[in-house]
């Protein structure tokens, strides 16, 4: 027990330096109360969590807790799953995280997880060779892309309701979206790089006028193209999306980027040279069927047929408020005899500068939701550790230890596990305390379960041919065994790999088993399911791999697949070869996990595949 209290002041010292240092503690937060850090410790203890128990603390006074915790859903981990596209077809929000939804994209997180990708994407665009024949192009998706739908999501439960295409057209026909800041940000870029936009949009044919107005207004200029989707379309969105960017192939466009926040917006072939995956933890794809008349309600006025197209080509032409446009509208319902001549005049008087960005408002909003927030979870008499966590996302800092160092950490992470962060090398210097607060605490253990239970419940759902045919390919480093305890001494993948340290490390054979893999293994197993190791370890390591699974309870696999020695070529292509020699063999690959995106990228990738998190190293 004195260990545990010598170590309570370590905790108590440690928030209490944060509390001075860590601009994102601003507000006037208690601090957890010894108490509500005791019981936090004592649950731990329970629990026998096997890292230290100063790291298995440190995320509960702020680096990677979440506010869904409490409510027995990690929303945080929800989040990351559908980012990394782990969590598929879901239709709402976890009732339980509505809270954390809202305060994630009315605080500053959401801002920032887009800022690392627009950085990201702004890096890349510059790097670009163009050819300078002016063929270049960038796609951008629209809805949560380049016009945000918050003001909608923020009254309708962000995401948690069940979606109402009645209510949401409603929204859209006003037109009064606002800009998303960074995305503006990329546009602006790539137009002054000679990179022409292309907008390519699930809305439909019939929303065409009011989404060119909508981006106008909100400062949009000088793309290429807006392309909507044909009324009547039957298909998916990457279906429709793919096909789309297949026209442009072939009318002899290049589309060096793609950016979009679903991840139908990104997968497809063609998809363009570069995809990145912007943040978007509550619509999943709008798919809805409209009215198979082109037609378009604006301002309460429905606008018929040739008008839209006039309507449309005179704000192409002309950069109009939105006031103007909707007095063109009432002009056209109310005289369409004359309602040229009216377009025309009205139009050049009230030709002018669009609206002020509805973005501004946000921080006002948030500011509203931190207070009653912090009101309802003093009246509820939460532990004040759950307060912290609770009130951390709302004042913009939600979980990032990072940001005192001038580098957003968490939203990095989040950029890896989306596949927008590539060919890194090491992990910025100043997250290696988070990183290593992230994997020894419990929150890369709770990611890992999400992963796992999404995947769990795949396999369970999937009928089997009954020919023992069905095979399920893991990876092993960071995937079925850990190599923490070697990060744990190198800097946590702050320091450049070095292969003769990592090669001892591997050749001790004791490497810990990951447990949240480990469950699915032998629920495959039990299923029928066999699996498949596929490693790039390489050959001369397969007697010591062989027995580190083995001690670390792994039995009953199908096969161990190594690299051979002198393979040379990506990493991508190594493992997509070898899963077609499963395939030719006969084999039926139903799923795939690894914790690189090479692990699981290049046909054939399987029937569905999982990425684990790993925040550590990247392999290309
Ligand atoms: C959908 O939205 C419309 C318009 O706001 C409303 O009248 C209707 O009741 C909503 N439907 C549901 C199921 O909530
Ligand atoms: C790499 O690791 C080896 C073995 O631990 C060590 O001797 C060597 O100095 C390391 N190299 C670098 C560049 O740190």
């Amino acid at each position: 027990m004195s260990r545990l209290l010598v170590l309570l002041a370590v905790v108590a010292l440690v928030a209490a330096g944060s509390s001075s240092s860590c601009g994102a503690w601003e507000l006037n937060i208690r601090m957890p109360t010894a108490r509500a850090v005791e019981e936090a410790a004592a649950r731990l203890l329970e629990r026998d969590v096997a890292a230290p128990l100063i790291h298995a603390l440190r995320p509960l006074l702020g680096s990677g807790e979440d506010l869904g915790r409490r409510a027995g859903v990690p929303c945080d981990s929800w989040r990351l799953a559908v980012e990394a596209y782990n969590k598929r077809d879901w239709k709402t929000v976890p009732a339980d995280c509505e809270d954390y939804v809202g305060h994630y994209m009315l605080g500053k997180h959401y801002r920032r997880d887009s800022r690392v990708v627009v950085d990201e994407a702004v890096a890349y665009a510059e790097g670009l060779k163009l050819a300078g024949n002016g063929k270049e192009v960038w796609v951008f998706d629209v809805d949560e892309t380049s016009l945000s739908n918050l003001p909608y999501y923020a009254k309708h439960g962000f995401g948690a309701r069940p979606y109402n295409a009645t209510s949401f057209n409603e929204y859209v026909l006003k037109g009064s979206a606002p800009a998303l800041p960074e995305t503006q940000r990329l546009f602006r870029k790539l137009v002054s790089l000679g990179i022409k936009p292309v907008f390519l949009t699930g809305r439909g044919e019939d929303q065409r006028s009011i989404t060119d107005v909508n981006l106008r207004r909100q400062g949009y200029s000088g793309w290429l193209e807006l392309l909507l989707k044909p009324l009547g379309f039957k298909g998916t969105a990457i279906g429709y999306k793919s096909g789309e960017r297949q026209k442009l192939v072939d009318a002899g466009y290049v589309i060096v980027g793609n950016i979009g926040d679903q991840w139908s917006d990104i997968l497809g072939k063609p998809e363009g040279a570069r995809t990145f995956k912007l943040p978007d933890p509550i619509d999943e794809i709008l798919f809805v069927s409209r009215r198979n008349a082109r037609s378009e309600i604006i301002d309460g006025y429905r606008i018929e047929g040739p008008y839209l197209d006039l309507v449309s080509s005179l704000l192409r032409a002309l950069p109009l408020r939105y006031t103007v446009y909707q007095r063109l509208a009432r002009a056209v319902a109310m005289a369409t005899a004359t309602a040229k001549l009216i377009f025309l005049l009205v139009a050049l008087v009230g030709a002018g500068s669009s609206c002020g960005s509805a973005w501004e408002l946000m921080p006002t909003a948030a500011g509203a939701v931190v207070q009653a927030t912090a009101a309802r979870l003093m009246k509820e008499d939460v532990p004040a550790a759950a307060t912290i966590h609770a009130l951390r996302p709302l004042v913009g800092s939600a979980g990032d230890l990072g940001r005192r160092a001038g580098v957003p950490c968490d939203s990095w992470r989040l950029a890896v596990e989306a596949y927008n962060k590539r060919d890194w090398k090491t992990v910025p210097a100043n997250c290696e305390n988070y990183v290593g607060h992230y994997m020894l605490g419990g929150h890369y253990r709770r990611d890992s379960r999400v992963v796992v239970d999404e995947a769990v419940a795949y396999a369970e759902g999937l009928k089997l041919g009954g020919h023992g045919k069905e095979v399920w390919v893991f990876d092993i480093d960071e995937t079925t065994l850990s190599n923490l305890p070697y990060y744990a001494t190198h800097g946590f993948g702050t320091k450049p790999y070095n292969a003769t340290a990592f090669d001892e490390y591997v050749l001790e054979g004791s490497a810990p088993v990951l447990p949240e893999t480990q469950r699915l293994f032998e629920k495959l197993i039990s299923l029928g399911i066999k699996p498949v190791f596929l490693t790039g370890r390489t050959e001369d390591k397969r007697a010591i791999t062989v027995s580190n699974l083995r001690s670390q309870g792994y039995s009953g696999w199908l096969e161990l697949l190594l690299k051979p020695a002198g393979f040379k070529g990506t990493a991508i292509a190594y493992k997509s070869g070898e899963r077609q020699k499963l395939v030719d063999a006969g084999y039926v690959i139903v799923g795939n996990i690894g914790d690189q995106w090479s692990d699981i990228l290049g046909k054939p990738e399987g029937a569905r595949t999982f990425k684990l998190p790993d925040p550590l190293y990247y392999i290309g």
